[in-house]
């Protein structure tokens, strides 16, 4: 159809990808040959089998022993150039990309290999891209601090920090000082809050941590005064539609609160969270919203704007999208 068409086609903002969750299982299956890594799943087919999630958390373990394959700069670049070639497809024009140091310093990469390897392979692509380095919050704020002094030498190639990983039982204020000193350094800031945890999250991440965009925060919607905030500061949700279907947050995109957060005059952005996994990237993202909620024409556009409006892109570069 038309809509279907339009959405595929406009120029899109990508806001929330974890570099980690693009990797695809033939991809995955490549790079332990090439490593001698050994995987727990004998094929590409068993290893997709097993992406059936019941929560975050089931999906974070399997998430995890895929990235496990991930030892040398040029693996850190194929994945993300394989990322970007997908993203430039859908037309994405700006992303700003998430990674997880932690889960790779912690089997001896070194830190400069992972965002080295990630970087060149933005500064290759005709996408313009840019990293956010993520905290795993199921660590201690000790290992988020010593993360964050080891990236200091690559300073230049990171425009951010932002926090994910388990959510419930790790609340935005465990990461209070690691955030304080990101903010010194000029670093720009977001955090998950709101997927899995309650709205108490999304008002730490605001109130505490001092973040600039949400993560998800589809929970807002629990206390009115969170959502009229929200609102009022034009503070972005970066929504993630195929994600929240499949680690159930909720039921059905029939049932995806997307247009009631529209509605409620929330600046929402759509965006693929961990495309490998989920079934999709960015445009399987917005058609399967479009599909499933009485969208039109005008949220199309609406929906783009904002994910341009809410990026860290320099206000001129900003400008030309908008
Ligand atoms: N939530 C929290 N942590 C994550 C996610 C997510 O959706 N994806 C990758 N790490
Ligand atoms: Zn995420």
């Amino acid at each position: 159809t038309q809509i279907r068409h339009i959405v595929q086609n406009m120029p899109k903002a990508e806001l929330h990808i974890h570099i980690e969750g693009s990797l695809e299982p033939e991809l995955i299956f490549a790079l332990a040959q090439r490593n001698g890594v050994q995987l727990a799943y004998p094929s590409v087919d068993a290893l997709r089998a097993a992406y059936a999630f019941q929560d975050l958390q089931s999906f974070l373990d399997i998430y995890y022993a895929g990235a496990s394959v991930l030892l040398k700069e040029q693996d850190f670049y194929d994945m993300t150039a394989a990322y970007l070639e997908r993203a430039k497809a859908d037309h994405v024009r700006h992303t700003e990309i998430f990674f997880d140091p932690q889960t790779h310093t912690s089997r001896g990469v070194p830190i400069g290999d992972v965002i080295n390897g990630i970087h060149r392979a933005c500064a290759d692509s005709e996408v313009s891209a840019t990293l956010i380095l993520c905290f795993l919050r199921h660590l201690s704020e000790d290992d988020a601090l010593a993360t964050l002094e080891a990236a200091l030498p690559y300073r230049d190639k990171f425009i951010g920090v932002g926090l994910d990983s388990s959510e419930v039982g790790h609340p935005p204020e465990k990461f209070t000082r690691v955030f304080a000193r990101a903010r010194e350094l000029g670093l720009h800031l977001v955090a998950h809050a709101g997927e899995e945890g309650p709205p108490e999250y999304i008002w730490s991440a605001l109130d505490v941590l001092h973040v600039e965009r949400i993560d998800h925060g589809v929970r807002c919607l629990e206390d009115a005064a969170l959502t009229r905030r929200l609102a009022a500061e034009k503070m972005a949700l970066t929504v993630c539609p195929l994600s929240n279907i499949k680690l159930r947050v909720f039921d059905t995109m029939q049932e995806h609160n997307l247009l009631t957060l529209l509605d409620a005059g929330l600046v929402v952005t759509i965006n693929s969270d961990d495309p490998a996994y989920f079934g999709g990237y960015l445009n399987e993202n917005f058609l399967a919203a479009f599909d499933s909620l009485p969208l039109g024409l005008q949220h199309a556009h609406e929906l783009a704007r904002n994910g341009f409006a809410a990026s860290f892109l320099p206000a001129e570069q900003k400008q030309k999208f908008l």
